[in-house]
């Protein structure tokens, strides 16, 4: 696309409905599908059309959704739409907000996570030669939703169900609620919209029979039905989560990657895993997860915000915090919790183990029940592991603390100070034996037990 002939666009994103059925105290759109509020998905779907403006029209709670929003695109701005009058009156909201943009507008729904960023191109291409274009579906039930009057390839109107004849009723075609126009001549139209129908309210689907009366062309393009589930209730919101896995489930299949149990593992919506990586059953994706190709995670692990290298096995029962990164062939075992850590190549942490606020150099071996112990119970300490360096078993590393490469710690040592290159620390209470104690010490006890069963 040239300079020339770029068309910038502008998002306007419609959450201001109650979300009674929720039964929530959280705004509708902030509840969560596949880790990211249902808003975030609805600005994702545009995200590839680069919006030079997204306004979001909400209800109550406007300033906790425009702080959701800022996350993702900095510049978003919510507008308050105090009265409900319809879904006209609602993109009427956003009309300051958009004062001296130029270009398209693209009305979509807060609550419709799952409309494809490609729908929203064809619409784009589309609105080329048409004035206006809707997104329509084919409704296995079309029960209550809008239908698209078409003759030909032209959309003549939209017929709300309330106020449509036997035969409208008849229509399949229905609207997604999901419309793009020019931003002056949407503006224009919706000021000529009134609320003379069966649900007195401004209906933003009379702007296609407003744009026809002018002589311009509209027209609808198509997409499946499933993109246009929308979330209404708790019950809807689990439906939509189970839509986004199944789908998700069978994108990674398809990319190459082994899910032995595809049923059992959960992903997030930014989830990202190599080719010829392994996921064993019951395997759980928090967000901001990426896995190299061919690591190994392992049953019952639990990943969040890190990263996974080549030929890192992961798990049974491992648990991976923000800012952990495995390097290639690092091997974390069962009962292991890592959080903001480096492990270098090579690395293992094999058993019962907690690093937190670390690094470990290349092919350091960490014995089970090894611990970083990085908080004071106010400031977080960093420990630093060098390389080839061997953590005897039940390891306590008071941070902040160095351990030099080539090191070793004796098993059950408290390191409170750091360990040069290449030496053994050995810090615990020295043994001491006492012989015949323990045969002399049981009878002792016997003894008394037997005294005291006679009195
Ligand atoms: C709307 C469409 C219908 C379409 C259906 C698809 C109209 C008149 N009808 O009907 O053709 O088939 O969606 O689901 O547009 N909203 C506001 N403020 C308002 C009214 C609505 O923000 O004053 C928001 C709601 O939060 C929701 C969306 O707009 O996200 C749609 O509103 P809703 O009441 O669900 O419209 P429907 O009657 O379902
Ligand atoms: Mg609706």
């Amino acid at each position: 696309m040239s300079d020339s002939n770029f068309t910038a666009t502008a998002l306007v994103i419609l959450a201001a409905g109650q979300g009674t059925r929720m039964k929530s105290d959280l705004p509708k759109v902030l509840h969560k599908v596949a880790g990211a509020p249902l808003l975030h998905h609805a600005m994702m779907s545009g995200a590839s059309l680069e919006p030079e403006r997204t306004v979001i029209v909400a209800g109550h709670g406007a300033e906790e959704v425009q702080d959701s929003a800022r996350e993702l695109d900095p510049e978003a701005t919510a507008v308050v739409q105090e009265d409900r009058l319809g879904t006209a009156h609602a993109t009427d909201q956003a009309r300051e907000a958009l004062v001296g943009f130029e270009g398209n507008v693209i009305v979509l729904y807060g609550d419709t996570p799952f409309i494809k960023p490609e729908t929203l191109e064809r619409m784009i291409a589309a609105r080329g030669t048409n004035a206006v274009v809707v997104l329509g579906f084919e409704a296995a039930d079309p029960g209550r939703y809008g239908r698209l009057a078409m003759n030909g390839e032209m959309l003549e109107k939209i017929v709300e169900f309330k106020d449509a004849t036997d035969e409208e009723k008849a229509i399949t075609f229905c609207n997604s609620g999901v419309i793009c126009a020019e931003s002056k001549l949407l503006f224009e139209l919706i000021a000529e919209v009134d609320n003379d129908n069966a649900s007195e309210e401004y209906y933003l689907t009379d702007v296609v029979a407003l744009a026809r009366a002018r002589g311009l062309p509209v027209t609808a393009v198509r997409c499946d039905e499933e993109e246009t589930l929308g979330v209404n209730s708790r019950a809807d919101l689990a439906a939509a989560e189970a839509t986004f896995q199944a789908r998700r489930r069978a994108e990674a299949l398809d990319e190459g990657v082994t899910l032995q149990a595809p049923d059992t593992v959960w992903f997030s919506h930014d989830t990202m895993i190599g080719r010829d990586a392994v996921i064993e059953p019951n395997v759980y994706f928090g967000p901001e997860v990426t896995i190299e190709t061919g690591a190994h995670i392992r049953a019952f692990s639990h990943l969040e915000g890190c990263h996974v290298s080549r030929g890192a096995i992961v798990g049974p029962f491992a648990r991976l915090r923000p800012g952990a990164e495995l390097a290639e062939d690092v091997h974390v075992g069962n009962f292991v919790e890592i959080k903001n850590a480096q492990v270098a190549e090579g690395a293992k942490v094999n058993h019962l183990t907690y690093i937190g606020d670390a690094s470990i150099g290349e092919r350091s071996n960490i014995g089970a029940g090894t611990i970083t112990c990085n908080y004071d119970g106010v400031f977080k300490h960093h420990t630093e592991i060098g390389a080839r360096v061997f953590i005897g078993s039940d390891t306590m590393l008071i941070a902040p603390v160095k351990i030099g490469d080539d090191a070793m710690t004796a098993t059950g040592s408290v390191i409170s100070s750091d360990v040069p290159a290449g030496a053994l620390a050995v810090a615990r209470a020295r043994q001491e034996n006492k012989p015949g104690f323990a045969i002399r010490f049981m009878e002792r006890l016997r003894a008394l037990k037997q005294k005291k069963s006679k009195e």
